[in-house]
């Protein structure tokens, strides 16, 4: 028996324990009742969401995690800035050099955004061994494999929860639940400002502009909203999940990423029409073997579970190939429902460095050089609009055109408009984004065209 234990232990302790870097301080021991030492870098509208939490809940999360969870330095830019009360003026601090002299931090909490001195703090955090909690997607998309590569050799836990779906348990639901079944698809709608800004264009016709302003006077976009608007927010949160769910890695070069911008009333127009809804989604798929990733805006059936998530919310469906569809929704930002996210991994990642095994979060995660599907190889369905003169041909040109580029036609309508224009808006039926691009690109230089051709990709999700 006693053999046994031991042949059984060493496995186990070579499971738990990879070997850090040279010079590294070994942090991974048997606790001993001490508290788990916490700096937080950034006390802004997360921060200040995370000290509330962990102020509230203290003794219960003292209980969870078996010791007290002690905050020990906040780093800012400016320490005489105004704080909430959670924030003790004695942990303000805007030299991080504090947290890296101070043995006693264990557990690294990012909650500051930006790229380079948030990816060098992390990098120095996991490379001295501490475990490091981050809400940047932004950084994730970017460096995201880099510093899981970094975790995993140093033993430590890199844990990121809320940098996509803000609250949404997501990441935990692709680490955990489906550690035992492969997941062949994710649908998303991760961007609550643009959910906002087509809900209100749907439901009071207004345009573009006015419900992005009214989005901004309620707090739901930021004063600079390009990031949001333009589709890029949601396409870093999907090089997250793709990251996690198919072990590749994706940088916005590989996707096909679209905003909302280019959306007007007559838009929604056409989709009530056909019975659509357009929703901002984020789309990633493997399938035999190459990897599409996509976001961009895109027609909805009305009775989809997507047409329903409206508002701020954001919502994401995964695809298990032994489990079927899981859907989940909920608050993606905000103060609170982020700040849920960060306490948790927190608690996870204190709970490992109590118990001495850190790191195993990130373990077993290795990235496959990825194979992206081409872009102009996807296939979806297409609604295109067409500003046209309204003369004898025009239809048959039309048809033509697409014909010659193996663009199938579903439904077509033809409505007029101003004197000697009309409008003919058609539905496709599955096509190459490729063949689609060039009949839209043959289109546009037809004499007949008054405007740009218009196209909405139409999922049935
Ligand atoms: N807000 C959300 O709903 C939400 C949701 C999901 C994920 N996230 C992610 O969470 C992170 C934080 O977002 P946030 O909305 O809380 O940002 P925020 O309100 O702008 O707060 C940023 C905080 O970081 C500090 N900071 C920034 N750069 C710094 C630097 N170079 N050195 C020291 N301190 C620095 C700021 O200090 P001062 O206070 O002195 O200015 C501030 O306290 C971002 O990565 C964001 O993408 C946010």
């Amino acid at each position: 028996l006693l053999d046994n234990d031991a042949r059984l232990a060493k496995p186990f302790e070579a499971m738990t324990r990879s070997k850090p870097p040279p010079g590294t301080p070994d942090r991974r021991r048997p606790h001993g009742g001490a508290a788990v030492g916490v700096a937080l870098l950034g006390c802004g509208t997360v921060g200040s969401g995370v000290l509330r939490l962990l102020a509230e809940n203290a003794a219960y999360f003292a209980e969870r995690v078996g010791v007290p969870i002690e905050v020990r330095h906040v780093v800012v830019r400016d320490v005489n800035k105004e704080r909430t009360a959670d924030c003790d003026r004695r942990w303000l601090t805007s030299d991080i050099e504090r947290v890296f002299a101070d043995e006693a931090v264990e557990l690294v909490v990012e909650v500051m955004g930006g790229i380079d001195a948030a990816g060098a703090a992390i990098e120095r955090a996991l490379g001295s061994g501490r475990s490091v909690v981050t809400a940047n997607k932004a950084l994730l998309a970017e460096r995201g494999p880099r510093l899981l590569e970094l975790a995993r050799e140093s033993g430590a836990d890199l844990a990121f929860e809320a940098a996509v779906g803000g609250g949404i348990p997501i990441i935990r639901t692709l680490r955990d639940a489906f550690a035992s079944d492969e997941v062949g698809e994710i649908v998303g709608i991760l961007n609550g400002t643009s959910n906002f800004v087509l809900t209100r264009m749907k439901e009071s016709g207004a345009s573009f502009a006015s419900a992005l302003a009214e989005a901004q006077r309620l707090g739901y976009a930021e004063a600079d909203p390009t990031l949001d608007v333009g589709g890029h927010d949601a396409a870093q949160k999907l090089a997250v999940l793709a990251m996690l769910a198919f072990g590749v890695r994706a940088t916005e070069k590989e996707m096909l990423v679209e905003g909302i911008t280019e959306l007007g009333p007559r838009h929604f127009a056409f989709a009530e029409r056909f019975g659509y809804v357009i929703k901002h989604l984020v789309i990633g798929r493997v399938r035999a073997g190459k990897c599409e990733l996509r976001a961009h805006p895109a027609l909805v059936p009305r009775s989809s579970v997507f047409a329903n998530v409206t508002g701020s919310l954001n919502a994401i469906k995964l695809e298990g190939r032994a489990l079927g569809p899981c859907f989940l929704s909920g608050r993606g930002a905000g103060d609170m429902p982020t700040a849920v996210s960060v306490v948790s991994d927190i608690l996870d990642g204190a709970r490992s460095i109590v118990a001495g095994i850190p790191g195993l979060i990130t373990r077993g995660r290795p990235m496959k050089p990825c194979s992206h599907l081409p872009r102009g190889d996807t296939t979806t369905s297409y609604l295109i609009s067409l500003d046209v003169a309204d003369k004898p041909g025009v239809l048959a040109a039309i048809t033509a055109a697409l014909a010659e580029h193996a663009v199938s036609i579903a439904q077509i309508v033809q409505t007029r408009g101003e004197p000697d224009a009309a409008e003919v808006v058609l539905l496709t039926h599955e096509a190459r984004e490729g063949d689609v691009m060039a009949a839209r690109e043959a289109l546009s230089r037809a004499s007949f065209m008054r405007a740009p051709p218009f196209l909405l990709r139409i999922e049935d999700v």
